[in-house]
């Protein structure tokens, strides 16, 4: 595997075996998994750090990028991504394509595959479908969000700017609040694990009707069934979800998945759950504020929070390329028996 970044900077570090073919959610991670994620995703920062953000290390290596479901910023970053390692390109537009004339999700990914696509970036609007993908695709398949089930570049890319925020790095007994349509967010259920994992107090908070089936999420954690995953609490409650949290992330209300009758009016919503500066006053005075976007200023989150100086949304799109960038670069050597899995030697 080729090398990507100057030696050194991994000293003191384990050096972790890399050995996922494809990267659906992160449920599939272990602690140290995540931790080689988050080194790689350091290196990677240093690359775009440079005059010239391009190394060879997917030099020839072909990045399809196939999106079912509107998107900005995760197909855009998945490909500055690729492009940054030197991998051509490939972007499917299914409303574009033959999907439109009734070619199924799999004649589709055998027809890329015989284009040559060894690296398939999906997102669909089935949950489940990117498992389908990597049954019968023969490279790489990575999750750029299906239904409500996973985003697990997402989640990877909030914990680091997370990490990167809190004072030594470490979300260890930092509360984080998630305040929003919980239970049609992917972006939530990837962070539950993930944020879990990392040992951070972690509060999801909305309406009743949008937290549904999370208490028996919540209880399963509890109970220690999900080995190395601390538990998490449930709430309607916006002060004790905000109390002195270090962290606040807004989701948006995802009226596109709605069946009805979810709630009374997006108004009634924002009167209620708007995190505005406010609400932001019971959070700590350096709480951080975060949302994944596609941001609805003025519903969800009030638009002089979103660009204050606490906000760090926008780190949360850079740092996304750079989140993307290991990913890739991991996966792409995961069939490689010289990976050595640490980009920095
Ligand atoms: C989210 C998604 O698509 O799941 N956005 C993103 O990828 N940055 C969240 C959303 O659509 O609200």
């Amino acid at each position: 595997m080729t090398t990507v970044a100057p030696a050194a900077s991994s000293a003191g570090t384990d050096v972790v075996a890399w050995h996922h073919r494809h990267l659906i959610d992160v449920d599939v991670l272990t602690w140290p998994e995540i931790e080689l994620i988050m080194r790689t995703t350091e290196q990677m920062k240093g690359i775009l750090a440079r005059p010239i953000r391009k190394v060879p290390a997917l030099n020839g290596r072909r990045v399809t990028t196939l999106f079912y479901e509107a998107s900005t910023r995760t197909r855009v970053s998945f490909e500055s991504a690729a492009r940054n390692l030197s991998a051509d390109v490939v972007s499917v537009a299914p409303a574009t394509s033959s999907v439109t004339k009734g070619e199924s999700l799999v004649d589709t990914i055998r027809t890329l595959e015989a284009l040559g696509a060894e690296i398939l970036v999906m997102r669909h609007s089935v949950s489940g479908a990117p498992y389908l993908a990597a049954e019968i695709f023969s490279g790489h398949v990575l999750n750029g969000g299906d239904g409500w089930h996973a985003h697990p570049t997402q989640a990877l890319l909030d914990l680091y700017t997370m990490r990167e925020n809190v004072p030594g790095g470490d979300l260890r007994g930092k509360k984080v609040a998630i305040v929003g349509d919980i239970l049609h967010s992917r972006v939530a259920r990837s962070n539950i694990w993930s944020l879990t994992a990392a040992g951070a107090d972690l509060w999801l908070c909305g309406p009743a009707t949008l937290l549904r089936g999370m208490d028996r999420w919540a209880a399963e954690w509890s109970s220690g069934k999900v080995p190395g995953h601390g538990r998490f609490n449930v709430t309607s409650d916006i002060g004790a979800a905000l109390k002195d949290a270090d962290v606040v992330m807004g989701l948006r209300i995802q009226r596109e998945r709605m069946q009805g009758g979810l709630l009374p009016s997006l108004r009634e919503y924002a009167a209620r759950f708007q995190l505005n500066a406010e609400r932001l006053s019971l959070a700590k005075p350096d709480a951080i504020v975060m949302h994944p976007g596609p941001m609805n200023e003025g519903v969800e989150i009030a638009p002089d929070i979103a660009t204050s100086g606490r906000s760090v949304i926008l780190d949360q799109v850079s740092n996304g390329v750079a989140v993307r960038m290991a990913l890739l670069y991991l996966l792409a050597g995961s069939h490689d028996e010289a990976h050595t899995t640490e980009p920095g030697r």
